[in-house]
């Protein structure tokens, strides 16, 4: 619910737990509160500006000492605000100055669009505009909140519209700012690498700006779009949280500047380094939308926000809520040395073992043999499938199965029959040889005819070959940012244009073909972000198919995302990425936290291990109802502790839930380990093998965990109420 209150010119947020208040003091847009929710009466006081003694209209000549103090709600630079800025902006003189001022504000039902960006939808919702003039640059600025009916999250992006005579350059527009009061916050991001993915770090405030930010033109393995301040004592159960996550899958930045007087602003946004965007006379720029998230009830509470918000407002596709088919992937199994016949085997074993779709990986097109060329040519290459990609799906599906397929569409080789037809259509400056990263170079998508041409081959594709489903991969971080379409004041606006281009190929495919399954991948995790669910329902979640590791990055991602959008595999042991060995069971179990699949030669395993494949997929079936749509609690992190994890998938209405624990290192003469169970009814019974338990007990006292026998030794137990 949203509300303004015009004497004190007050607007207040509401959702089910949080407030998010505004107000304008002396014409500037203040940060009032956001915490836990507020009754209506007398808010307005806590902005404080009546006992300053620097309010601009009594006091003129402290102005740039009321700026240096004030929450500002959007802050802008060059006029005394010397903390972190929100809008940077160049005028026609070459001068940067910006002074926002309270112009109005619209408060409606819905939501709109962004124009070409992913976002938030569903009519359940209050937004609010609020509308900051510029008057030397005439510029105008909305700011857009919307907080969905239930969830905890406000979000909120923002457009520039130039309304002057003159062009104007924006060097800077973050998506959100917020203004907290330091009662001893920690700052908690997520960090990585290619194969360690969205590894959980805590870190003091301190005086001075924290930042984690990618430059990559990907959202990155290296630092996630994400961060929030956590309170010293917030654990998964309790303590104050403010989250923010990005929806956008480019360079971006969010810092936390713990400022002189012992407040904290913290901005997220576009990163600035890599940008600039000119606004001619009448021309308008929509920033990426931010989900902000406050929390009362610590992480864990955050973390069931995040993913009903997402699979409720943001995923869109017919698979949102369907059933994913269990597939299997012959990348882990056969790299890029196969034929048909070696993949007719693989599709033959999976059917008969209840697979139901296969996904053809990277080599099927050019002469690629290897990852040093062919990437732009979409062409089948014979010398594998002689009779096409048509025969193979035909034979597929003649199996039983659906047919998926990997492309990179964003990339080109040197060595390519479309490098060579066109040379200027890759990213890259005058003068110099753009760098390499794994032999390919970046296609440049902020030109419209690029992002056709990939349109009409992937168009053509997916319906020759009948494709069900399409695993769209991206091995680069941009470089050498360069194109050679855009004039020479308009460079800056290459990263987001190339997001933009992708973007815009995404939502051409997924529009055309409404059936077609969509896994964003990069490198793994490198580019698994909330922009990318909005167009996939599901993102490769890492390349690391270690269960042990997973363990780490996937309790990461499910911080933030669902379980229904996190890809996970079981592959062979010894473990391609890590070398290490754990049982086939384990691997399953650790999968079953995400979308279930295989990624080996199932031609290759033992009559043991293959016969568990029909088993732990019946398994999958009868866990998704519970961990697509229900809620995730985090019992014990292996991350933290160095020996087990524990998490559980409840269902909505607490009658169903599913523990997984894994005891990753044995421990000689030890007791068996009680574990606190979460997010069940405390007044109800539930049953948990042969015995019955009272929740209460359960959740305070805890349940025994089985003894289990070695290293990497795992089980999931059902955990069904008892009428
Ligand atoms: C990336 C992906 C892998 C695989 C390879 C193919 O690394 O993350 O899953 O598709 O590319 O080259």
């Amino acid at each position: 619910m949203i509300k303004y209150y015009e004497k004190e010119q007050l607007f207040k947020i509401d959702t089910p737990d949080s407030s998010y208040v505004m107000a304008v003091a002396d014409g500037f847009l203040g940060h009032v509160y956001y915490g836990k929710r507020l009754s209506d009466y007398n808010i307005g006081y806590l902005l404080r500006t009546e006992d300053s003694p620097f309010v601009p209209s009594v006091n003129r000549r402290d102005r740039v000492s009321f700026l240096d103090a004030f929450p500002m709600e959007y802050s802008f630079g060059g006029t005394g605000d010397f903390r972190e800025t929100c809008m940077d902006v160049i005028n026609g003189n070459g001068q940067k100055n910006t002074e926002l001022i309270y112009d109005s504000h619209v408060i409606y039902k819905g939501k709109k669009a962004l124009e070409g960006l992913p976002s938030t939808w569903g009519e359940d919702c209050d937004s609010l505009d609020i509308v900051l003039k510029d008057a030397a640059n005439d510029l105008e600025v909305t700011l857009t909140y919307s907080a969905f009916e239930g969830i905890d999250a406000v979000i909120k992006s923002v457009k520039v519209k130039n309304c002057g005579a003159h062009p104007v350059t924006l060097e800077k527009v973050m998506s959100t700012s917020i203004d907290v009061e330091d009662t001893g916050f920690e700052i908690m991001t997520m960090h990585g690498s290619w194969a360690r993915e969205n590894h959980i770090q805590r870190r003091d405030v301190g005086y001075g700006t924290c930042f984690v930010d990618s430059r990559r033109g990907i959202s990155s393995h290296q630092n996630h779009p994400f961060m929030a301040l956590v309170g010293k004592n917030a654990d998964q159960k309790q303590g104050e949280v403010y989250a923010y996550n990005f929806i956008y899958s480019g360079s971006f930045i969010c810092s936390a500047e713990k400022s002189q007087f012992a407040h904290i602003r913290m901005v997220m946004g576009i990163h600035p380094a890599d940008f600039s965007w000119t606004l001619e006379p009448g021309d308008t720029f929509q920033a990426p939308e931010a989900v902000v998230v406050y929390s009362s009830e610590g992480i864990g509470c955050m973390t069931r926000t995040l993913h009903d918000l997402y699979r409720k407002h943001l995923i869109r596709s017919v698979w949102k809520d369907r059933e994913r088919p269990v597939l299997i992937n012959n990348w882990e199994a056969t790299y890029f040395d196969f034929n048909i016949d070696k993949l007719l085997q693989i599709v033959k074993e999976a059917a008969a073992n209840k697979i139901e779709m296969f996904v053809l990986d990277d080599g099927w097109f050019g002469h690629r043999d290897s990852d040093n060329s062919s990437l732009g040519d979409w062409f089948v290459d014979k010398r594998k499938l002689p009779d096409g990609l048509e025969k193979l799906s035909e034979e597929v599906k003649k199996s039983g199965m659906k047919f998926g397929l990997w492309f990179e569409p964003e990339m080109i080789s040197e060595d390519s029959e479309l490098y060579k037809a066109h040379p200027d259509w890759v990213i890259a400056t005058e003068g110099k040889e753009p760098a390499l990263a794994r032999e390919q170079l970046v296609l440049d998508f902020s030109r419209q005819e690029v992002v056709d041409y990939l349109f009409d081959r992937m168009s053509e594709i997916i319906e020759t070959a009948k494709l069900d489903y399409i695993k769209w991969d991206m091995n680069r971080p941009l470089t050498d940012l360069g194109s050679k379409m855009l004039p020479a004041n308009r460079q800056g606006e290459l990263m987001h244009r190339y997001m933009l281009g992708v973007y815009s190929l995404q939502e051409r495919i997924t529009s055309a073909f409404p059936e077609l399954f969509l896994e964003n991948c990069s490198s793994g995790g490198g580019r698994f972000d909330a922009g990318m669910l909005y167009y996939s329902p599901q993102i490769w979640c890492s390349d690391d198919t270690d269960a042990i590791e997973r363990l780490v990055i996937q309790e990461g991602t499910l911080m933030l995302y669902p379980s229904s959008a996190m890809g996970a595999h079981v592959s062979i042991c010894p473990n391609h990425t890590t070398g290490r060995t754990v049982p086939f069971a384990t691997r399953a179990n650790v999968a079953e936290a995400g979308t279930f699949g295989y990624e080996l030669d199932i031609t290759k395993l033992d009559d043991e291990e293959k016969a568990q494949i029909p088993k732990q997929i019946e398994n999958h079936k009868k866990y998704y109802e519970v961990t697509a749509y229900g809620d995730y609690y985090r019992l014990a992190s292996y991350r933290e502790n160095g020996k087990y994890d524990a998490y559980m998938m409840v269902s909505k209405d607490k009658k169903k839930a599913y523990l997984t624990y894994v005891q990753v290192q044995a421990v000689p003469n030890s007791k068996r380990r009680r574990i606190k169970l979460d997010g069940l009814d405390a007044e109800k019974r539930y049953r948990i093998g042969d015995m019955l338990y009272a929740g209460d007990t359960l959740m305070y006292a805890g349940l025994l965990m089985p003894d289990l026998y070695g290293d990497a030794a795992s089980v999931i137990l059902e955990i069904t109420e008892e009428v």
